[in-house]
């Protein structure tokens, strides 16, 4: 038995490192160590040995399988290197050539420009929750100081969810401001980007869908001072120069006093072209303090409590940053606008 052993051993050794290819591995995998191969043989031969043999004569056929297992898979691998070898020197290749481009994605202007605010908003202490844009009616109006008899309502009509609950497509993101209320103790301060919807007659300045951001500090005596502050500071980081802003009284009715602030024309300076119709300015960041009624539905005090609050049209920043002057190119879905964006 032992003698068989050791011819089977140096019989398959010398095969195995023979062999020249895939095909002749396998017949001899099939040979030595198949249902029916010569050391699955010796172990079925171990029934006519001593029992007190067996272990040891058991012991070493085993390792002999191990060993020879292990050499096949060894010779497999060299095998295929020398076949990808042997390819390769057969094969005319020059390193030189260009390659075959590959077609690369990009940001969309729109997340590009939002991710740099997020940037810049989170170095400046804010957090940025995210809030449904399928909103109820409560925190889109009601919440924020508009009862459903007032004509802000108008003004922000949009697609209603045939749904029970009275759910809507939010129509702007100021329903973070008292979402956020709810959710977080003040002192805070917080952003929220994202798509709104409006149900609007489409032309080149309106769209049903576009992007706001929604900024708040929640806190002990906000004053319009530390407002037109913060908003000179916003500014500057966002353009990455001081801007020229001007305000003018605004109404929102979940804000109070409520502003109109502009910008100087980025594209004119102030002496007025067609982007600013004109005037110099440019309409960017309503804003104001928080109102009272909106503080309390955040279930804050408003006597111990106070706040200020903007919306930056995020649509409207990417379309002055790039000069877009058709707002339907940003959401239409054509790759030939989408593309002119790789590099940004
Ligand atoms: N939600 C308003 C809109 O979409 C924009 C707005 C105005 C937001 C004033 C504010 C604000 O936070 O203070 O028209």
């Amino acid at each position: 038995m032992l003698e068989r052993i050791g011819e089977v051993a140096a019989e398959a050794r010398r095969s195995i490192a023979g062999a020249a290819d895939e095909e002749s591995l396998r017949e001899l995998q099939v040979r030595y160590l198949g249902r029916k191969g010569e050391v699955t043989a010796l172990l079925k031969g171990m029934g006519g040995l001593p029992p007190e043999e067996r272990p040891r004569v058991g012991g070493m056929v085993n390792a002999l399988r191990d060993e020879l297992t292990a050499a096949i898979e060894a010779r497999h691998q060299e095998v295929q290197a020398q076949e990808i070898r042997r390819r390769l020197a057969a094969t005319p290749f020059d390193a030189t050539l260009p390659g075959i481009p590959r077609p690369v994605g990009a940001l969309h202007p729109l997340s590009h420009i939002q991710e740099e605010l997020e940037d810049i908003f989170l170095s400046m202490g804010f957090i940025i929750p995210d809030y449904p844009e399928a909103e109820s009616e409560h925190f889109n109006f009601e919440a924020l100081n508009i009862p459903d008899d007032h004509p802000a309502r108008d003004m922000q009509d949009t697609f209603w969810l045939d749904l029970p609950g009275r759910l809507l497509l939010r129509t702007h993101t100021s329903p973070g401001q008292v979402r956020s209320m709810r959710e977080f103790t003040p002192p805070f301060r917080a952003i929220f980007p994202g798509r709104v919807y409006r149900y609007e007659a489409v032309d080149a300045s309106h769209e049903h869908t576009f992007h706001q951001v929604e900024g708040i500090l929640v806190d002990r005596e906000v004053s319009v001072a530390n407002l037109i502050h913060s908003m000179k500071v916003l500014l500057a980081e966002i353009f990455g120069r001081e801007m020229t802003i001007r305000l003018r009284p605004g109404y929102f009715p979940f804000v109070e006093p409520g502003f109109e602030l502009d910008i100087r024309c980025t594209v004119c300076g102030g002496g007025g072209c067609p982007v600013c119709k004109r005037s110099g300015w440019l309409e960017l960041l309503p804003c104001g303090l928080i109102h009272p009624a909106v503080l309390r539905a955040g279930g804050l005090d408003p006597g111990a409590w106070s706040g200020w609050a903007f919306g930056l049209g995020l649509s409207r920043l990417v379309m002055m940053k790039y000069g877009i002057d058709d707002i339907r190119l940003l959401l239409g879905g054509d790759v030939r606008f989408v593309e002119q964006f790789r590099k940004v």
